[in-house]
């Protein structure tokens, strides 16, 4: 028997990104009539209301066989003579809205995953927009019917979705339009999940810049990447300690969007935004080594704030942001080698401040402080800076898998992530800037020690990077709950979630200079 070897360089044809190109080969059509080719077809029901006549079945009938019309319930129904029908629930009349949507148009792609060719009808919602509730459909069916395939030769139950037609009597102008928005947001998303799910050991910092160079060439972002000789002239010092441990060199990657218009002139743009993104590659917790655990597998996508701030910045030229955007992917893995930072080191972060290492697990906000004090530095200086990382088990056992926490120092920004989070679906739950807990992050030696007490651990993580801001209008998404789920759960699907990536694109499309207010 032999095996492979599972080196890098061993797994020449890898693929980090396979669906960019899965998603922009699925034909997504427009059109009145049923295609007799798809393999399933979908009907939306609610719980009251008419049933279709072309399903050939009444209320009473779908109820014996469990379907009360709920959102996220489905029925396949196959036939002798054409495609199978899938009853897709569409819930009470008064909650219908696009998240409602996108979960029903979830629940249909995961009920039809056999087919390859899926059909269903867009249903005309009171109040919704035809390429709103495009958008959300084509984002609920691609997004459900994600599966991270790179590495898997064997065949496949589930094939890759080929075809997907929008049965639709409104303006098909309209929804074709909603139907590309989605598109670009669910290819967004898969990027992000494609990166997150890699294995640590084919997706190093180093592929991430190459990954990061062909996203940037293809999407209109300008790119700068700096490497440890870079980072040690900048006094990125928290990137050089977290690193210090691996054999594999740091990146940090900077990507800048700046809006044009249709001739490609520059336009003046409606504010700024900094993002920073942790890019931790694989957190082994460092010479604090995380224990034996299958859990710790997930360490491999402890670089998804990073994914996220690459996945959304590829979509924003396609979608006309108007705002100016610079984002900074800190991109190291955390390991234990024999140059690995110890208990006691002191790092200096860029610009200066000094912060003793008490837990060399909490690496994250050591990479990130670097990244924060860079964009407090830009000229003109942001109007507001956004930091997303999985950064605390503290915050994932606080909210669970669905929401994400987010703090920062000024709510009119936090509103604006809120507002961007219920709109997206990725979801989520303030937490207070307390100050009464940022002496638990005095050090003795230092001006700052990286962690707190045992408890509120996602407050002292922001008390800690709140430090680096320097008062700019501020929020922070921890993500460490929601960056990939066990089981598919709507348009979730199992393994990493690319969660952040539709939050962040409408955050930044919705963009609005925050005033003076400060919390
Ligand atoms: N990457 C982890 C946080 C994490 C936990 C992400 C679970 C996703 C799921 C982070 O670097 C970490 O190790 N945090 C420590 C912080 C502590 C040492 C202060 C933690 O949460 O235990
Ligand atoms: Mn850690
Ligand atoms: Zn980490």
């Amino acid at each position: 028997m032999t095996f492979p070897t599972f080196h890098a360089e061993a797994v020449s044809d890898f693929h980090p990104a396979p669906s960019v190109d899965e998603i922009a080969a699925t034909q997504i059509q427009v059109a009145k009539a049923m295609p007799k080719e798809a393999g399933g077809i979908g009907m939306f029901v609610g719980v009251e209301g008419d049933v279709p006549r072309e399903l050939g079945l009444d209320r009473p009938r779908l109820a014996s066989a469990g379907f009360a019309g709920k959102v996220g319930q489905s029925l396949v129904i196959p036939r002798a003579d054409g495609p199978a029908l899938v009853v897709v629930g569409m819930g009470e009349k008064a909650g219908r809205d696009l998240t409602s949507l996108r979960h029903a148009a979830a629940a249909f792609a995961r009920a039809g995953s056999r087919y390859a060719h899926l059909a269903i009808t867009l249903p005309d919602l009171v109040g919704v927009a035809p390429a709103d509730a495009a958008q959300a459909v084509v984002e609920g069916v691609l997004l459900a019917r994600y599966r991270y395939r790179p590495l898997k030769r064997m065949s496949q139950q589930e094939p890759p979705l080929e075809a997907l037609t929008l049965l639709s009597s409104l303006p098909p102008e309209e929804v074709k339009r909603g139907v590309e928005r989605g598109r670009v947001t669910a290819r967004a998303t898969e990027l992000a999940r494609d990166l997150s799910n890699a294995p640590a050991t084919l997706l190093t910092a180093r592929r991430l810049e190459e990954i990061a160079r062909v996203v940037a060439e293809s999407s209109g972002l300008d790119i700068e990447v700096f490497d440890e000789k870079a980072l040690a002239k900048m006094g990125c010092g928290g990137m050089l300690g977290v690193n210090a441990g691996s054999s594999e060199p740091p990146r940090l990657i900077k990507l800048s969007y700046r809006p044009k218009d249709g001739k490609g002139k520059a336009l003046e743009p409606v504010g700024r935004v900094s993002l920073i993104g942790k890019g931790i590659m694989y957190d082994s917790g460092g010479l604090g080594l995380k224990p034996n655990d299958l859990v710790h597998a997930a360490m491999k996508t402890d670089m998804s704030g990073a994914a996220a701030i690459l996945a959304a910045m590829s979509a924003l030229a396609s979608l006309g942001a108007k705002a100016s955007v610079t984002g900074y992917l800190m991109c190291t893995d955390n390991m234990p080698g024999g140059k690995a930072m110890r208990l006691g080191d002191v790092l200096t972060a860029r610009g200066g401040k000094t912060v003793e290492v008490l837990n060399t697990d909490a690496e994250g906000r050591l990479v990130m402080m670097d990244g924060l004090v860079l964009a407090t530095e830009e000229q003109p200086a942001p109007d507001a800076i956004l930091d997303i990382a999985t950064l605390t088990g503290a915050c994932e056992r606080a909210l669970g898998n669905d929401n994400a926490g987010v703090i920062g120092n000024h709510q009119g920004v936090v509103d604006q992530v809120c507002a961007a989070a219920e709109k997206s679906d990725e979801t989520v739950w303030q937490f207070p800037l307390d100050k009464r807990l940022r002496q638990e992050l005095d050090s003795e030696v230092a001006d700052l020690k990286n962690i707190g007490g045992v408890n509120a651990g996602q407050i002292t993580a922001a008390l800690f990077l709140e430090e680096f801001v320097a008062g700019i209008p501020w929020a922070h998404i921890d993500m460490a709950g929601t960056s990939r789920v066990e089981t598919d759960k709507s348009w979730r699907s199992k393994g990493a979630t690319g969660y952040g990536t539709r939050l962040l694109i409408e955050f930044l499309l919705g963009f609005k200079a925050p005033g003076e207010t400060r919390h």
